[in-house]
């Protein structure tokens, strides 16, 4: 197999950047907390972390090395490694088309809240008499708005992807990612000399274990695969997408240290958030185990009613256009997968610009894909739709398949194929090529991609399917 020049990144910097803003979204700052929430606040961070130090670095490294070596996105570059491979990279671009649609509907949520803060500045009885929880309820059961917004979001994604990445967004990130930084930190010492917070940190830093137990209504499996599905969900693993972003890599850049740096960098995110959320529920008497709401009506609690007037709607503005750009970032990075087929055909058929109408197709696809997960509410009562799949809400259905199957699934075989296919040699030569030393610890690669990745991902994989029903 040969290898493939094509465009790069400028420098490993931008790369790093962009991977890293791919990595952390809404996956960080809404996902991470309410499953925490869910699981058992401590005892799910441990396996959270656990799974990131024995499955995320590895599968992180496999996609940097393939994306590298083939130059390609998931379908081209598991195409080239083998013709027997290529459904999993379409499982790949399956899963980028059903987390874009959701993501796209959450993305829109959050626009929702930045202009609702952005307006509460100049008109301060805005919020007034309505507590968090139906100013909620009544916006996601409200299908034309959540569907406008959607589309909002999804549009100013295309129009970015549409105009190339490496402009506007690297330079826009650079900033704003510091500052997400900076104000999360700010949010954090402001929770946490509200009465009561210390007990968030609490849930979040002494583990219950008896959460494992299988007297517990959640239980252990219940919070492994949990953990492993928002850990792929949130590193962009399983589906392509470092493998995509991999494939701009210049050949002298180091892979293991960027396959360390993306993973530390976002699970730091992922807790803050939680400081942020966590000490907020307890607060202000929420349920840690409300679900996708917790973020949006813990926050709106914070601004609204501990800051309160001008400095709660600026500050709260604020967040929601930081956690907006941090979604944005990361959602130009999965309609990179959707569209990467299309490239990746191009590049082999020497077409070195393609018309732009499939990508809009793409996006209209994604759009009409989100249309459920937007009017049925997250499955709350008096929604414009109430079918549900499985008796779960469309926006779990879609995340379950995506981050509960098909990644797993997509992480399995790729470390089959890295591990048992190519004797991790793959990793070791890509490795090699930036290295100045000999990799020293090809043997802890080798046991993880032959051994442990694997057999996590079928106990994870068994785990999912178990609760869907489709295995007693
Ligand atoms: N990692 C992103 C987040 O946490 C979501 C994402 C998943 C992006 C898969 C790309 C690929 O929000």
């Amino acid at each position: 197999m040969e290898d493939v020049k094509k465009d790069s990144w400028g420098s490993n910097f931008g790369f790093l950047l962009a991977a890293v803003g791919s990595a952390v979204g809404l996956g960080n700052i809404w996902g991470f907390p309410y499953k925490m929430g869910r699981n058992g606040g401590g005892a799910f961070l441990i396996i959270y972390l656990f799974l990131i130090l024995i499955v995320g670095f590895a599968v992180m490294l496999g996609e940097l090395v393939i994306g590298r070596k083939t130059g390609m996105g998931p379908v081209g570059a598991y195409k080239k490694l083998s013709k027997k491979y290529a459904a999993i990279g379409y499982m790949g671009i399956i899963s980028g088309f059903l987390i874009l649609s959701f993501y796209s509907v959450l993305g829109g949520m959050v626009m929702k809240y930045m202009f609702s803060f952005f307006i509460s500045m100049f008109s301060q009885d805005y919020f007034v008499g309505i507590t968090s929880a139906s100013f909620f309820s009544n916006f996601i059961i409200n299908g034309w708005e959540m569907i406008v917004y959607c589309f909002l979001f999804l549009l100013i994604t295309t129009i970015i992807v549409m105009r190339g990445i490496s402009k506007g967004i690297e330079k826009f990130t650079k900033i704003a990612m510091p500052a997400l930084g900076v104000l999360l930190v700010a949010i954090i010492l402001f929770v946490l000399f509200q009465e009561n917070a210390i007990e968030g940190l609490k849930f979040m830093f002494k583990p219950a274990f008896s959460v494992y137990s299988a007297s517990s209504d959640i239980g252990f499996f219940t919070v492994l695969k949990t953990a492993a599905g928002q850990m792929f969900f949130s590193l962009s693993l399983g589906m392509g997408c470092m493998m995509t972003y991999g494939s701009f890599l210049k050949k002298d850049t180091n892979l293991e240290k960027n396959a360390l740096i993306i993973p530390i960098a976002d699970s730091i995110v992922a807790i803050m958030a939680g400081m942020v959320v966590m000490p907020a529920v307890f607060a202000y008497h929420l349920e840690p185990s409300a679900g996708p709401s917790l973020l949006f009506v813990s926050l709106h609690e914070v601004f609204v009613n501990g800051m309160t007037g001008f400095t709660g709607s600026f500050i709260g503005f604020m967040f929601y256009l930081l956690v907006f750009i941090a979604a944005i970032t990361s959602s130009i990075s999965l309609l990179e997968v959707c569209i990467s087929y299309i490239n990746d055909k191009n590049e082999e058929n020497h077409k070195h610009k393609g018309s732009k109408i499939p990508q809009i197709v793409i996006s209209i696809i994604v759009l009409v894909i989100g249309i459920p997960v937007a009017l049925d509410g997250l499955g709350s009562p008096g929604a414009t739709i109430s079918f549900q799949p499985f008796g779960y809400s469309w926006l779990d259905f879609y995340d379950l398949i995506s981050e509960g199957i098909l990644m797993p699934v997509g992480a399995l075989v790729m470390s089959l194929i890295i591990g048992w296919g190519f004797k991790t040699k793959i990793i070791k030569e890509e490795v090699e090529d930036g290295q100045l030393f000999k990799l020293k610890g090809f043997i802890f690669w080798d046991i993880c991609f032959k051994i442990i990745v694997p057999i996590t991902m079928i106990i994870i994989i068994f785990a999912q399917l178990q609760d869907f029903g489709i295995i007693k």
